[in-house]
């Protein structure tokens, strides 16, 4: 993939938002900024930040206020674990540490309610430390971005998001010797995710980004990204084929034990969580995917969909049965089909 950072930074310096904790370089404030938009959306986040720096204008007010005090400033934003632990860091920086926050990002991590998404936005923003951000706006623009199935709900996806993003922002940083690209880069994806990049009609007629997007190339925006769910189910992965010339389709009938019984399908095969999440198979399209559930597991369907049923070098080859046949699509309504198959007859057909 193409180093997103140029176009990306460009794009900002022409769209972003002037918000008022991108005016300050204060350590203090970008921390509070970033502890109350964990908690609510840019436009409620501003007057709470706003009312928050009027009456505690630096890290010795906050760690003076009374709880009660600060819990009325708080009121609305809920989930006050947060609060108390804003509380007690103000209280640490600045009795202990001189009123001076820590310069660099492993040790804002260890400040307590500083997490690694914190702790890389106020040693970007305030710092110039060259880690970037991941957050929901990021995950979505980076899996777009890279036409990139993991599910982004998965520890591993997050370890591979963070450390191409890391990757893409250290060798922009490094070859134009500017130490400003970090804080403008995490600004930068936070905003193309809220105001272009966004979960629903998505404005790619003005991404800066839209040239180089594998999920673009390919109309696959709107299905990305995807989630796994809550993980303690079983997860099957599967490539579903939808081949045949403009008026006919490839089915066939499953065995009479197992799954589906006697039901017809379209050929179809079952990968690896790996193949399926980087698939790209000759001669077909991808139409799409989505979660098929089941009582007992989770179905990740990948919909291919192309003239015929081919060989695939080097990838799973759909499994074919003796039954197999081409039909008319006029008469798929006189066989009985799984549901996943209808809902991607439904979606696809
Ligand atoms: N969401 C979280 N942090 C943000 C920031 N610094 N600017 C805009 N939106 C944000």
């Amino acid at each position: 993939m193409v180093n997103p950072t140029l176009p990306l930074l460009q794009w900002y310096a022409a769209h972003g938002r002037d918000l008022p904790w991108r005016r300050t370089r204060d350590p203090y404030k970008i921390w509070l900024s970033e502890v109350i938009l964990q908690q609510t959306r840019v436009d409620q986040g501003m007057a709470y930040y706003e009312r928050f720096i009027e009456r505690f204008p630096t890290v010795a007010d906050l760690a003076a206020a009374d709880t009660d005090t600060l819990m009325k400033y708080w009121e609305g934003l809920g989930y006050y674990s947060r609060a108390r632990n804003l509380h007690h860091t103000a209280k640490v920086v600045a009795e202990e540490m001189g009123g001076q926050f820590p310069d660099n990002y492993l040790e804002l991590l260890k400040l307590k309610g500083i997490g690694p998404y914190t702790a890389r936005a106020v040693g970007s923003l305030a710092f110039d430390n060259v880690v970037a951000v991941l957050d929901g706006n990021v995950y979505r623009v980076l899996s777009r971005y890279m036409a990139d199935f993991a599910p982004i709900d998965l520890p591993q996806t997050r370890d591979a998001f963070q450390a191409q993003l890391d990757a893409w922002l250290t060798q922009a940083t490094k070859q134009a010797g500017d130490a400003s690209i970090p804080g403008r880069f995490n600004q930068a994806m936070m905003d193309l995710g809220a105001t272009v990049c966004t979960p629903r009609n998505a404005r790619c007629a003005d991404c800066p980004l839209a040239p180089q997007c594998a999920g673009y190339a390919r109309s696959l925006v709107e299905q990305l990204p995807v989630k796994a769910g809550k993980v303690k189910r079983k997860m099957v992965w599967f490539h579903f084929f939808v081949a045949g010339a403009a008026a006919d389709l490839w089915v066939q009938r499953r065995p009479a034990k197992g799954l589906w019984p006697n039901l017809w399908e379209v050929p179809n095969v079952e990968v690896t969580q790996e193949v399926w999440q980087h698939s790209d198979l000759d001669g077909y399209t991808l139409m799409g995917a989505f979660k098929h559930v089941f009582t007992h597991l989770d179905m990740m369907i990948k919909v291919y969909v192309g003239p015929d049923l081919r060989v695939l070098e080097g990838q799973p080859q759909p499994e074919l049965g003796e039954s197999r046949r081409k039909i008319a699509r006029a008469d798929v309504g006189t066989y009985a089909f799984s549901r996943a198959v209808l809902k991607i007859f439904e979606r696809y057909l």
